[in-house]
């Protein structure tokens, strides 16, 4: 069996090869756009939510080959939730991924066409997979539905809303953490789901580990907007508190917090355990996510 930091750096170098491929313009008076989609769709990142796709449907004993652009694609989407989460208008952010954001670069104009362009390019890519056409179109369903507005874009207007309130509550902060965040990962999931036939015993099993993981990675967001080391996560510490943000650290404590993402990272493990060695990444993956420092 392969180690945690071996199979994330091969997967993560396939997906940055394939990203790497995928937009250039031919238009001289279009540069400008694809150099701004390309400058933060190409400036790292971990590439969490296209390895996640790719291990689950390891985890369901099936071949990723097929299926590295459909992950792209979920790349795509969350580089463009990143330009425009850091825009002026929302979290106002100077630092991503280690870089100016692409606002500060580009203006933000251009930040803002960038992320329409790289949301919409999405699902042309997702689209035009040669594919099952039944199962092809459940996915892209699914997955608008976990983007829009019932879902990521929900979560991110729900988090503008809740700047300064603190009363939104633990009822609140789950409902808050589980759309801007989570939704992704357990979209990523889901489409791990229709592309490998996953039986649903299999549906319900990852469904939970889904919920469980993304928020597990989203109180880890929280915890390290706040003791975190700037140089090593990539973009600012201390972002949340210039916005009086509701997180799980400003609502309970950091204590509280960490012991909070380690259930639930307990939680995620447990779940997958009738799926066996083959899921092996998926238990290591929450286990990271604990310690990550970035
Ligand atoms: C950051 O996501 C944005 C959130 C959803 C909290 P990541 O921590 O996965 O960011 P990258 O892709 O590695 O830059
Ligand atoms: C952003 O959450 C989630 C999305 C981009 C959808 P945050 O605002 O906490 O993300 P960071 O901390 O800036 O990466
Ligand atoms: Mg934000
Ligand atoms: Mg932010
Ligand atoms: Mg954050």
């Amino acid at each position: 069996m392969m180690d945690f930091k071996t199979y994330v750096t091969e997967k993560k170098a396939l997906i940055d090869q394939r990203l790497g491929e995928l937009l250039h313009t031919d238009v001289p008076q279009f540069t400008k756009l694809y150099d701004a989609m390309n400058y933060s769709l190409l400036a790292g990142g971990k590439r969490i939510r296209p390895i996640l796709m790719l291990a689950t449907l390891e985890a369901l004993g099936k071949d990723t080959a097929p299926y590295v652009d459909v992950a792209c694609a979920l790349e795509c989407i969350h580089s463009y939730s990143l330009i425009h989460d850091d825009l002026p208008a929302m979290d106002d952010d100077a630092l991503r991924r280690g870089k100016p954001t692409n606002h500060v670069v580009y203006g933000e104009g251009m930040a803002i066409l960038a992320g329409d362009g790289l949301l919409t390019f999405a699902f042309e890519l997702m689209a035009r997979q040669p594919l099952d056409p039944a199962k092809l179109a459940q996915c892209i369903a699914v997955f608008a539905k976990a983007a829009g507005p019932a879902g990521m874009v929900g979560g991110q207007a729900f988090d503008l809303l809740s700047e300064g309130n603190e009363a939104i509550g633990i009822d609140g902060l789950k409902l808050l953490h589980r759309m801007k965040t989570g939704i992704i990962f357990q979209g990523a999931i889901d489409l791990a789901a229709i592309l490998g036939d996953a039986a649903p015993t299999q549906r319900a099993l990852l469904e939970t580990y889904a919920r469980q993981m993304g928020l597990t990675f989203q109180i880890t967001d929280d915890i390290l907007d706040f003791t975190g080391d700037e140089a090593v996560l990539g973009k600012p510490v201390g972002s949340d508190a210039k916005n009086h943000k509701a997180t799980y650290v400003t609502i309970f404590s950091l204590d509280e917090a960490k012991r909070m993402a380690g259930e639930a990272a307990s939680a995620a493990i447990a779940a997958t355990a009738p799926l066996g060695d083959k899921a092996w990444f998926l238990r290591d993956l929450v286990s990271y996510l604990l310690v990550r420092a970035n």
